[in-house]
C-alpha cells in the first residue's frame, strides 16, 4: 500500500473511497458482489479460477509473494472488474521477528512499546503481501484458565483500551510512524472477538457467555469503542454466544452498537466458519438461514465457510434479503481495498522492504521483552546476579534453550533459528568470568518422568546460584488450549523441590502464556522473573534483566490467583454487601470443631485461600525502591465536564536507576449501579535515577469517571470519589475529590 495511506479518514470524506465504491457497485453483477463477501483460505481448490470469476473477495493465509502477487494480478487484469484482494493472516504478535505474547507486551503498561511492535509486524507481513491482520484481540478477560489469555491484553478496559489502540495505531500507520522503523508497510486491523469472548464460562474455549448489558458496556466494549476511535479498519465477530445470540448473528452487537452507536465505518468478518457454526449453537436451523442472519446482523464478510456464495442469490430472490442490504455490505469492503491504495498498487516487491529479523526489529523485539518482564519476588537482593560476587551459575529446565518454546501461540511465520535463547545470551553475558552449567532437567514442560533430574541436582551443587526456566510450553496457551489447572505442568515442582534441597538460591524464570498458580513453589524459590512468552530477541532481554543491566520494570496486566478456585479473580469486584477485610479471615485448618455456623464471620472469603491475589493486578518489583508521598488533588470540587489533576511525588529510594509504572485508581463510592472498588485510569512510565524525585501529574476529565447506568445511559454522577497513585493495584496513598452539579459548583 502507499506510504500515507490513512485507514482512520472518516468514509465521507473526500479521497477515502466511498464514491468510488459506490461507483463499483453499481456495476457489480450480484455473484461479483457475494464474490467480495467471501474470504477463502489460500490453496483451497480452484482458488485462482474463483478470483479470476470475481467470486472472493479476500484470502487469508497465504504468504508466498509471488502466489499472492499471481492472485493480485488475475484479479486486478483477469476478473471482469479488476478488483484487488485483501490478503489476511493472524499476524498476533511479529510476523518474522517475534515480540512477546500481547499478554506479556501488556505487562509493558507502554503504548509506545506496543504501538512499536505492531509496526514492526505491520512491515514485515507487507513484505510478503499480507495487507490485513486479524489483531488486535481485544477480549477482556479475568479467566487464566482460558488459553486465548495469551493473546490478549489483559483484564482491565482502560489498559487493554489504551494498548490495543496503540497496536491499531502501530498496524495501521499512525501518528508516531516517524519513529524511523519504516516508511511504508501498513497493514488493515482487525479489533477482535466482538464481543465478550473473554468470559467464556470457566474459562473454556467456544464456551457460552452471560453478560449483562451493563456488565458488558462497563467492562468488555470499551476497549472496542477505543479501537473505532483510534480508526481501526475492520472487526471479527466472536466465535461464542452472547445472552444466547452467537456473535455472528447478533444484531445488536453490529447493527445497534457498532454501527448506530459507535458510527464505525469499516468492515465486519465472521471468525473461521462462524456462520456455518449458528446452526451448531442451535440458533438457526440450517445454512441457509444461518447466512440470512449473519447478513442481517451485519457481518459484511464471511471468513471460510461459503454459505453466503451458496445461499445469499435464492434468499434475495425469495426477498428474505434486499440487495440493498448486500450492497451497503461490499461498500464496505470496498471502500477499505480504496484506503489501502490496493487499486492503485495491489503489488509487492519483497526489494522495496527492508530484510525481516532485521537488526533494528530485533532491537524493538528486545526493548519490548525488557520491559514486558515482571519481577514477582526477589528476596535477599538474590537478583540481579552478580558476575563479580558468584563463580559459577547453573542454568536449568526445558525452556532455557528452546527457541521454539520461547515464542509462544499463534506464531505461524516466525522461525525459531532466528531465536536467541536465554541459555546463549547468559553464556554471552557470563565471557570469562562466570562458570555456566547447563541441565534440561526434563524434556519438555509437561514431562512426567525425573531421568533428568540428577543431573540437574548435580549442576546446582556445584554451583553458586540457580536459574531455573521453567513454565509452560507455547502448545499449552493460545486457541482452544485451555486448562483446568494452572500450576506448573509435569514433574516441574518436583525438580524444584529437588533443586531447593541442595540449599543453593533458586531464581525462578516462568516463560508461560497465562498467570500460572505459583503458590505451592513461591517458598521455594528465592526470586521470580515472570517473562511470559518473550519472542525472538527473549534470552538477550531476560539476561540484561537477570545480570542487573536493566532493572525489571513490568507489572502484571492480570491478577495472579492463588488457587484455581478463585477465578474469577480481579481487582475492579464489587464491594459486595459482606466485604472481607484481613483482620476476619480465618484459615479452614484453624477452625474449631463444632464451630457454630457465625463463629467465622459473615464475609466473602474463600476458607482455604481468603480473598486476595498471589499477585494483584498492577505488580511488579524493580531493583530499585520507589516510593510514593504527598498525593494532591487540584481541587476538592469538579463540575461535570471539567477536570482534575491529581499527582504525588515519586521518589528512587534505592542505588539503581529504573523505570516505574505509576498508576491512577478512582472509585466511585455511590453509583446508580454499584462500582468497582478500584479503576484503573491512567498510568505512566516514568525513568529516575538513584535518589531522585518527580512529581506525577494525571489529568482527569468528568468523563473519563462516566459508567452506563440501570438505563444504559452513559452518565458521570455526582457525587464522592476516592483516587490513588501507587505502583499497583493495591496503592495506599489516597486522596478524594467530589463531582458536584455545575449549579453547586458556581454557588
Ligand atoms: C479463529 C480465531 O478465533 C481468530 O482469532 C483468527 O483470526 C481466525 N481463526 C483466523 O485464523
Amino acid at each position: 500500500m502507499s506510504p500515507d495511506s490513512d485507514l482512520s479518514q472518516n468514509p465521507e470524506d473526500t479521497g477515502s473511497g466511498e464514491d468510488c465504491a459506490r461507483d463499483l457497485v453499481a456495476q457489480m453483477t450480484l455473484a461479483e458482489k457475494i464474490g467480495q463477501m467471501s474470504q477463502l483460505n489460500g490453496g483451497s481448490a480452484d482458488l485462482r479460477q474463483l478470483v479470476r470469476e470475481g467470486r472472493v473477495g479476500s484470502v487469508l493465509n497465504e504468504v508466498n509473494v509471488e502466489e499472492i502477487n499471481e492472485l493480485q494480478r488475475i484479479a486486478m487484469q483477469e476478473s471482469r472488474l479488476g478488483v484487488p484482494l485483501l490478503i489476511g493472516r493472524d499476524v498476533i504478535h511479529g510476523f518474522k521477528t517475534i515480540f512477546p505474547i500481547p499478554l506479556g507486551q501488556a505487562a509493558s503498561w507502554d503504548p509506545a512499546v506496543v504501538e512499536r511492535g505492531a509496526a514492526v509486524a505491520a512491515l514485515e507481513a507487507a513484505a510478503s503481501g499480507v495487507n490485513w491482520t486479524f489483531a488486535p484481540m481485544i477480549d477482556i478477560t479475568r479467566d487464566p484458565r482460558w488459553g486465548r489469555i495469551a493473546e490478549s491484553l489483559g483484564e482491565d478496559p482502560h489498559l487493554c483500551s489504551v494498548l490495543g489502540a496503540a497496536m491499531v495505531r502501530g498496524f495501521q500507520g499512525g501518528a508516531a510512524r516517524g519513529d524511523g522503523l519504516g516508511e511504508h508497510g501498513a497493514i488493515a486491523a482487525c479489533a477482535k472477538h466482538f464481543a465478550g469472548y473473554g468470559a467464556v464460562e470457566s474459562g473454556l474455549d467456544y464456551n457460552t457467555t452471560n453478560i449483562p448489558e451493563n456488565e458488558l458496556r462497563n467492562v468488555y466494549l470499551p476497549p472496542f469503542k477505543a479501537a473505532v476511535d483510534a480508526g481501526v479498519a475492520t472487526f471479527m465477530s466472536s466465535f461464542s454466544d452472547l445472552n444466547g445470540v452467537p456473535c455472528a448473528g447478533n444484531e445488536f452487537l453490529m447493527k445497534q452498537v457498532l454501527r448506530q452507536e459507535w458510527r464505525f465505518n469499516g468492515f465486519v468478518v465472521s471468525d473461521w466458519d462462524a456462520v456455518k457454526e449458528l446452526t451448531v449453537h442451535g440458533f438457526t436451523a440450517d445454512d441457509r438461514h444461518a447466512a440470512r442472519e449473519a447478513v442481517d446482523a451485519g457481518i459484511d464478510m464471511e471468513m471460510a465457510s461459503a454459505l453466503y456464495a451458496e445461499h445469499l442469490p435464492a434468499l434475495i430472490e425469495q426477498g428474505s434479503v434486499s440487495e440493498q442490504q448486500i450492497d451497503t455490505m461490499v461498500c464496505n469492503i470496498l471502500r477499505l481495498k480504496f484506503q489501502l491504495g490496493l487499486f492503485d498498487n495491489p503489488y509487492t516487491n519483497p526489494g522495496h522492504f527492508p530484510r525481516p529479523v532485521n537488526a533494528r526489529h530485533q532491537q524493538a523485539a528486545k526493548e519490548a521483552a525488557l520491559r514486558s518482564c515482571v519481577l514477582l519476588k526477589n528476596d535477599h537482593h538474590t537478583l540481579p546476579l552478580s558476575k563479580e560476587k558468584l563463580g559459577s551459575v547453573a542454568v536449568i529446565g526445558p525452556l532455557a534453550d528452546d527457541g521454539y518454546e520461547q515464542l509462544g501461540t499463534w506464531v505461524f511465520d516466525g522461525e525459531s533459528q532466528h531465536s536467541h535463547t536465554c541459555l546463549q545470551a547468559i553464556h554471552a553475558l557470563a565471557g570469562q568470568e562466570l562458570e555456566v552449567r547447563w541441565a534440561r532437567g526434563m524434556e519438555t514442560s509437561r514431562c512426567r518422568k525425573h531421568d533428568g533430574f540428577d543431573d540437574a541436582v548435580q549442576i546446582a551443587r556445584e554451583s553458586d546460584v540457580v536459574v531455573m526456566f521453567l513454565g509452560e510450553e507455547s502448545i499449552l496457551s493460545g486457541e482452544a488450549h485451555c486448562r483446568a489447572e494452572i500450576d506448573l505442568p509435569g514433574n516441574q515442582e518436583q525438580l524444584i523441590e529437588a533443586i531447593a534441597d541442595t540449599g543453593r538460591p533458586i531464581v525462578l524464570v516462568i516463560m508461560a502464556g497465562r498467570p500460572l498458580t505459583l503458590q505451592n513453589v513461591l517458598d521455594k524459590v528465592d526470586a521470580v522473573l515472570y517473562v511470559w512468552h518473550p519472542g525472538t530477541m527473549g534470552g538477550p532481554a531476560v539476561a540484561d534483566l537477570l545480570f542487573g543491566i536493566e532493572s525489571p520494570s513490568g507489572k502484571l496486566p492480570v491478577s495472579f490467583p492463588r488457587l484455581v478456585g478463585q477465578i474469577p479473580i480481579y481487582y475492579s469486584r464489587k464491594n459486595s454487601g459482606r466485604p472481607p477485610s484481613h483482620d476476619a479471615i480465618t484459615h479452614i485448618d484453624e477452625i474449631d470443631g463444632k464451630a457454630p455456623q457465625t463463629s467465622l464471620g459473615m464475609s466473602a472469603f474463600h476458607l482455604d485461600t481468603g480473598f486476595t491475589p498471589l499477585f494483584p493486578f498492577g505488580y511488579g518489583l524493580s531493583y530499585t525502591r520507589f516510593e510514593y508521598s504527598d498525593i494532591a488533588t487540584s481541587a476538592e470540587h469538579i463540575a461535570p465536564g471539567g477536570t482534575i489533576e491529581i499527582s504525588a511525588t515519586l521518589h528512587n529510594a534505592g542505588a539503581r536507576t529504573a523505570e516505574e509504572v505509576v498508576q491512577l485508581y478512582v472509585r466511585d463510592l455511590v453509583g446508580n449501579v454499584t462500582r468497582p472498588v478500584r479503576e484503573l485510569k491512567g498510568f505512566q512510565r516514568v525513568r529516575l535515577e538513584p535518589g531522585q524525585s518527580q512529581r506525577v501529574s494525571f489529568t482527569l476529565h468528568t468523563d473519563a469517571l462516566a459508567f452506563y447506568n440501570r438505563e444504559m445511559a452513559l452518565v458521570t454522577e455526582p457525587g464522592m470519589f476516592h483516587v490513588w497513585i501507587g505502583g499497583s493495584s493495591d496503592a495506599e496513598l489516597w486522596s478524594q475529590f467530589e463531582v458536584v452539579e455545575a449549579a453547586d459548583h458556581a454557588v
